[in-house]
């Protein structure tokens, strides 16, 4: 019997779990930076983008597999299978002329490590990786230190020693 009742009180709770859990993401006390208040299942309208940043100064990487940030406009460039306008200037022959960064050696890979004579097919649709940027404020708060920031802030604060 004391079992029994046992049971009914979990079985209860986890009513209770799944009931809350469905609960929160429908209502609309429920606010998210990117969206507003809109639920989770609800469509919001994207806003509207801005200019982006073309001032063509390169940017720190962050870390030392960070695909660096693209510092000019990429509107209206062609990428697909007949063209690719980013390799137009990008690829390792034009460069001299267009006076772009050559892409690396790693987007000439296969994943099996083998270097072919054109972009590999994993590297060729740019923007996956490569983003050009926004002057908008970030709507998530982001701490990131690169290491060559914590190494300062380590010895700056005398904590080098230490940890
Ligand atoms: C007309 C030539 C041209 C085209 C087309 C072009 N770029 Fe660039 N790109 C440059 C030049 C020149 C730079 C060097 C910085 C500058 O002058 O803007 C550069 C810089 C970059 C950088 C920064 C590299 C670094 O080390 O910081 C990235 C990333 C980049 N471009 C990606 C792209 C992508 C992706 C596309 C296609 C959507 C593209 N570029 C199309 C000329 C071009
Ligand atoms: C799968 C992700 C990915 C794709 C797709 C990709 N890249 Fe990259 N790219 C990176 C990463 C990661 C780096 C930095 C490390 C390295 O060189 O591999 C980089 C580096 C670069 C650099 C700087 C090279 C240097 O020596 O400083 C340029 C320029 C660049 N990419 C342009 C391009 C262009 C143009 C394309 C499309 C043809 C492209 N990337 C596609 C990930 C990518």
């Amino acid at each position: 019997m004391k079992f029994i009742r046992l049971l009914s009180v979990v079985w209860a709770l986890m009513i209770g779990a799944a009931w809350a859990a469905d609960s929160v993401p429908t209502g609309h006390s429920f606010h998210d930076n990117a969206r507003g208040p809109a639920g989770i299942m609800e469509m919001t309208k994207p806003p509207v983008l801005g200019n982006a940043i073309n001032d063509d100064v390169r940017r720190t990487r962050n870390y030392t597999w960070q695909p660096p940030t693209i510092p000019h406009r990429v509107d209206g460039y062609q990428v697909d299978k007949n063209f690719n306008k980013c390799m137009d200037c990008h690829s390792r022959a034009k460069a001299e002329v267009s006076q772009a960064v050559p892409v690396s050696i790693t987007h000439y890979m296969t994943r099996e490590g083998q270097t072919l004579g054109q972009v590999s097919t994993r590297r060729y649709f740019c923007m996956q990786c490569h983003v050009s940027q926004e002057n908008a404020r970030p709507i998530v708060e982001n701490k990131f230190m690169d290491v060559d920031s914590l190494i300062l802030k380590r010895a700056s604060t005398g904590n080098a020693a230490k940890r």
